[in-house]
C-alpha cells in the first residue's frame, strides 16, 4: 500500500496510523494553544509527525516557522481553504510564514507551463489567501528560487532510485522531472532553516494527508544529512558521529553541550559515541544541529507536519477541481452555488414526513460537513443544527437555505477582498 500524492484516492484515516506511523493529533497537543480553532476542536486536523517540537517552541516562545505549498492547477475550492485557515492561525500566534508555489511540480506532473502556473497561482490562490485574511508573508515560486533548487539537487546525493520507487511507486516510464519533484519539495521545506531565510528553527508543514510521502521523504533526507545521530535508549541517549571526518572535534563539541544541558555518562571515542542523561531532547537536537553548521553540515531539524481530512465533494466523493459540478469554488456565482447546494447529498430521510418522525443523519450529510469546515465557527450553533437534525425538527430544505445564505455571503465578501488584495500582492510575492 502506498499513498499517492498525485492520485485521487479516498482515505481510511484509521489505517494511516498503523500503516504509515502517522501519529494521532491528540487534544494534549492543541488544548493549551491560544484560542484553539475549529479545525483542531473538530478533529479536521487529525494526524501529525513531530508536532511536539512545535508545541515546545510555542510554549517557550522560541522562534518557529511555517512552510507550506500550493499546487497551481485548477481553481481554488472549499477544500483548499482549510490549509490557509491553519496558516492564518499560526501567523496570528507568531510563526513566520513561507508559501511555496509549486510551479515546477505543476509543470512536471500536470503539464502546465510555468507561465500558466504563475497566472493560476496569483488569480486563483494568492488573491484568495489575502482576501481570507493572510497577513503579509513570503510567497515564492519554486522555479525562481535558486536555494530551493540547489538544495534539492545537492541533498539528492543521499537518496537513490530504489528509495523513491518504493515510496512513490514510480514506474520506468515516469518522466524524470516528476521523479525529481519530491526533491524540490524537500528543498521547499528545508530551505527556510537556512540563515538567509530565518535560520535554524523548528518548521511545521501543514498539509493534506496525501502529502505524507513527501514529508517522510524529506525527514529522511534531512536526517541523512545530519552529522550526528541522536538515539534515545531508555533512560539515556546515545549521540553518535556518523561520518569519519572531524570525529574528535565533533565529540568534543557534543560533550560540551551534554555537560551544559544534562549529564555525561560515558564517552567512547572508538565507537564515535557519547552517552548521556538528558531531559530536554529538543535543546540537544537544536544545539547539535548548530554545531554541525560550523563543520559545514546542513544541520536541519527534522520538519514537523500536520494532516487534515479532505472535505467531501457534494456527491460524497472527494472534492476536486477535476469534478467541478461537485465542488464549490471560491469564485462561484450565486446561481451556481444555489444549484450545487440544492443537488448536494444530505443525510435526510426519503420524505419530510419520515424525517420529522425519524430525524436525519448529519454524520452522512455534506451540508453539515461544509458547516463543520468553518462555515459555522460557533460550536453551539453547530451542535444545535446537529441535534435538531437528529430529532427531526430541522428539515433539509431549511438547512440548505441556511447553507446557501452563509456560503453566498462568504463568497461575496471574498470577491470584494480579492479586489483589494490586488493592490497588496507586492507585500507577499517574491518574483
Ligand atoms: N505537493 C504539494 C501539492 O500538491 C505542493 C507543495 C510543493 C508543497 N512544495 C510544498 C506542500 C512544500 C507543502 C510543502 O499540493
Ligand atoms: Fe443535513 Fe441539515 Fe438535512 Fe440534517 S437537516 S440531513 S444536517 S441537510
Amino acid at each position: 500500500m502506498i499513498i499517492d500524492p498525485w492520485g485521487s484516492q479516498k482515505y481510511e484515516y484509521e489505517k494511516l496510523f498503523e500503516n504509515f506511523g502517522i501519529e494521532r493529533f491528540e487534544e494534549r497537543l492543541w488544548k493549551d494553544l491560544p484560542n484553539p480553532p475549529f479545525f483542531f476542536r473538530r478533529k479536521i486536523v487529525f494526524g501529525h509527525r513531530g508536532f511536539d517540537i512545535i508545541k515546545n517552541a510555542i510554549k517557550k516562545r522560541l522562534p518557529w516557522t511555517i512552510l507550506t505549498g500550493l499546487m497551481p492547477s485548477g481553481k481554488m475550492h472549499f477544500g483548499h481553504k482549510i490549509v490557509i485557515d491553519q496558516v492564518i492561525y499560526y501567523q496570528s500566534i507568531g510563526a513566520d510564514i513561507h508559501i511555496a508555489v509549486a510551479d515546477i511540480e505543476a509543470f512536471a506532473t500536470r503539464g502546465y507551463s510555468l507561465k500558466d502556473a504563475k497566472k493560476i497561482a496569483i488569480d486563483e490562490y494568492i488573491l484568495n489567501y489575502i482576501a481570507l485574511g493572510l497577513k503579509p508573508c513570503r510567497i515564492y515560486f519554486q522555479s525562481k528560487n535558486e536555494d530551493v533548487k540547489d538544495l534539492a539537487y545537492i541533498m539528492a546525493k543521499k537518496s537513490n532510485l530504489s528509495q523513491v520507487f518504493a515510496i512513490y511507486g514510480f514506474k520506468g516510464s515516469t518522466n524524470m522531472a516528476h521523479v525529481f519533484a519530491p526533491f524540490i519539495q524537500a528543498g521547499d521545506i528545508l530551505h527556510v532553516q537556512m540563515d538567509k531565510y530565518g535560520g535554524l528553527r523548528p518548521t511545521l508543514v501543514p498539509v493534506g494527508v496525501d502529502q505524507d510521502p513527501h514529508i517522510r521523504f524529506c525527514r529522511d533526507l534531512a536526517d541523512a544529512h545530519r552529522l550526528y545521530s541522536i538515539v534515545p535508549q531508555n533512560e539515556r541517549i546515545g549521540i553518535f558521529v556518523k561520518g569519519d571526518e572531524n570525529v574528535k572535534e565533533l565529540l568534543d563539541n557534543a560533550e560540551e553541550i551534554v555537560n551544559k544541558y544534562g549529564e555525561l555518562i560515558e564517552r567512547k571515542d572508538d565507537y564515535k559515541a557519547i552517552y548521556a542523561k538528558i531531559n530536554n531532547l529538543f535543546i540537544i537536537d537544536y544545539e547539535l544541529a548548530k554545531i554541525e553548521r560550523k563543520f559545514d553540515g546542513f544541520g536541519f531539524l527534522l520538519p514537523s507536519s500536520t494532516y487534515h481530512r479532505f472535505i467531501s465533494g457534494l456527491d460524497g466523493n472527494k472534492m476536486s477541481s477535476s469534478r467541478p459540478q461537485y465542488a464549490i469554488f471560491l469564485t462561484d456565482e450565486n446561481e451556481e452555488i444555489k444549484r450545487k447546494i440544492w443537488a448536494a447529498k444530505t443525510g435526510g430521510a426519503v420524505s419530510a414526513e419520515e424525517q420529522r418522525k425519524y430525524g436525519g443523519k448529519p454524520e452522512d450529510c455534506i451540508i453539515y460537513e461544509i458547516f463543520t469546515y468553518g462555515i459555522i465557527e460557533d460550536d453551539k450553533e453547530l451542535s444545535e443544527i446537529y441535534n435538531d437534525c437528529k430529532s427531526g425538527k430541522l428539515l433539509c430544505g431549511q438547512c440548505k437555505k441556511l447553507a446557501y445564505e452563509l456560503i453566498s455571503n462568504f463568497v461575496q465578501e471574498l470577491k470584494e477582498g480579492r479586489e483589494e488584495a490586488k493592490e497588496k500582492i507586492k507585500e507577499y510575492v517574491e518574483y
